[in-house]
């Protein structure tokens, strides 16, 4: 029997005030988080950072590539992390633990992602965000396949939609492997794209396709004898456009 749910306004402001009352809860809505972040970096002067050091690996164009939802002022993605952050979510570890643990957002673009990792539990002074575009401070400017931190600094690593920009991703993974602490979390995602399956990466204008996965052996293989337990994966079982992701543990 189909149900509807009406809410008077009494139960609407009565959420709202919960919601107020709790303010990370805000930030598990995809509309809030974009929202918020936009506005924040309106209101800074819209400062977008590049970086400017040679890449170890980032393919030609990422950048101007990764720039257009900025410069457009759409910052449209604001759904996608749900696809990696919510299984992330769901480890014991992570949901009753988050607010001791330190992790690290590779290519988050804008804070969205950051405040998505907030939204399911960990603390803002815990979160690090690197990209080779910075439109926070909260975002570092560096290369995933050199990363500016010390060995074992993370709890957890996140890298949701990146690794398509890489020429090395090898590399890239064994970045993670190295600033991950044995024990913590890697999540990946990226998407496979059956009609690029031919090329590993080309430039259109500014548009790059990026490099093609479609397996999660493929990840996992880069990940090699540190693989510990997997708690998500996800690829497509046809030959279609899908997301391909892997949640492990790391040894
Ligand atoms: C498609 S966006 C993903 C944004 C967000 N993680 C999501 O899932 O919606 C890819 C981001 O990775 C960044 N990126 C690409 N190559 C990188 C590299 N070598 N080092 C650091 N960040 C990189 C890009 O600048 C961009 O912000």
């Amino acid at each position: 029997m189909a149900h509807d749910i009406s809410i008077d306004e009494t139960q609407f402001n009565t959420m709202i005030q919960l919601l107020a009352s709790s303010a990370k809860d805000l930030f598990l809505s995809p509309a809030c988080r974009q929202y918020f972040a936009k506005d924040t970096f309106e209101k800074r002067g819209s400062p977008v950072r590049e970086f400017t050091g040679p890449s170890a690996g980032a393919m030609p164009g990422t950048i101007a590539h990764n720039r257009i939802q900025i410069d457009d002022g759409t910052f449209t993605s604001a759904p996608r992390t749900l696809r990696l952050i919510n299984p992330l979510s769901s480890i014991h570890d992570v949901f009753t633990g988050a607010v001791n643990m330190k992790v690290l957002s590779i290519g988050p673009r804008t804070e969205m992602e950051l405040l998505h990792l907030v939204g399911i539990g960990f603390l803002p002074g815990n979160i690090t965000g690197l990209d080779l575009i910075s439109t926070s401070p909260w975002i570092d400017l560096g290369d995933m396949h050199a990363m500016p931190y010390p060995d074992t600094a993370f709890d957890v690593v996140i890298s949701g939609w990146v690794l398509a920009y890489s020429k090395n991703p090898q590399k890239a993974v064994d970045e993670m492997l190295r600033v991950v602490k044995p024990g913590g979390i890697v999540a990946i995602g990226v998407t496979y794209n059956p009609d690029a399956a031919e090329i590993e990466y080309k430039n259109e204008g500014d548009r790059i396709q990026g490099r093609i996965f479609r397996r999660v052996a493929e990840l996992t293989a880069m990940i090699g004898p540190r693989l510990g337990p997997i708690y998500f994966q996800h690829e497509p079982e046809a030959d279609e456009k899908l997301p391909v992701m892997l949640i492990a543990r790391i040894r």
